[in-house]
């Protein structure tokens, strides 16, 4: 299904100084809320690995696990874009691998876009993908599937590799692109060079829209997170309070009392 948020509608939104909104999702019921919400964008991030299935990095996601992923949170969305992540690996071997991986990204599981990690070193195949029809959007900057070849999870500052990343990969036709991790005087330099949105994650107030990973934002997760996440909700103390109370209850003969049955 077609969703109400295009790649037109995106560089429009830039175009007026409309700030774009943008969040992950990996279920259905987290994204039929973020949907609900008006978010613009539904990013099935590879953050799935980290924060779904406790793994240190995101390099162990696979194909099929984004796919099963990306299409339960197509099927709760009516209004916003959904954008699958290419896992490492799916798409830097070969412009021939890249395209099929993109491409079931938007047969199977319903997306309307995907997202790649990296600039110049990748521009080809975006070109090649756009080309084919399939909308894409980069990310650059602190890329985490870089982990190992970054040595850690760190704030990029190198200005020129970043503007020269960011204009190849408008050239190559993506309709936006994530800036992670980058000081926010380089964001805005990158962000007043394009005419595609920039959307930031740890990349200051200047990106034409922000994305953030939805358990880190709305409190889900214990674990510490980084600067950059501002908590809107503090899910886990909430959900480990309903399920201190349902365990006393049961356990002490109180649930279910008497509305709760059948006559
Ligand atoms: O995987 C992810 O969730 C991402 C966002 C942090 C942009 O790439």
């Amino acid at each position: 299904m077609q969703s109400a948020i295009t790649t037109s509608k995106l560089i429009k939104m830039k175009e007026d100084g409309e700030k774009i909104t943008a969040l992950t999702a990996y279920d259905y019921l987290f994204a039929q809320m973020v949907d609900q919400a008006g978010i613009e964008m539904i990013l099935v991030g590879d953050s799935l690995g980290m924060v779904v299935q406790g793994k240190a990095t995101t390099l162990p996601v696979t194909m099929d696990e984004s796919i099963y992923h990306t299409e339960i949170v197509a099927r709760a969305c009516k209004y916003a874009m959904v954008i699958g992540d290419m896992p490492f690996m799916s798409y830097q071997g070969s412009i021939d691998e890249a395209l099929k991986n993109a491409g079931r990204f938007l047969k199977e599981a319903g997306a309307s876009a995907v997202k790649l990690e990296g600039g110049v070193a990748v521009a080809n195949v975006i070109e090649k993908l756009v080309k084919t029809g399939i909308p894409v959007q980069a990310h650059i900057g602190l890329t985490p599937q870089s982990v190992h070849q970054m040595g850690g999870f760190k704030v990029q500052r190198d200005e020129d590799r970043l503007l020269e990343d960011a204009k190849r990969i408008e050239d190559a036709g993506a309709f936006s692109v994530v800036l992670e991790g980058i000081p926010s005087d380089i964001s805005k330099k990158i962000t007043a060079q394009l005419q595609i949105p920039t959307i930031g994650i740890g990349a200051g107030l200047e990106c034409d829209g922000q994305i953030l990973v939805l358990p880190d934002m709305l409190g889900v997760n214990y674990k510490k997170v980084p600067k950059f996440v501002k908590k809107y909700a503090d899910l886990y103390t909430d959900i480990t309070k309903g399920l201190s109370q349902y365990s006393k209850e049961v356990k002490e003969g109180t649930f279910p009392s008497k509305e709760y049955e059948y006559k």
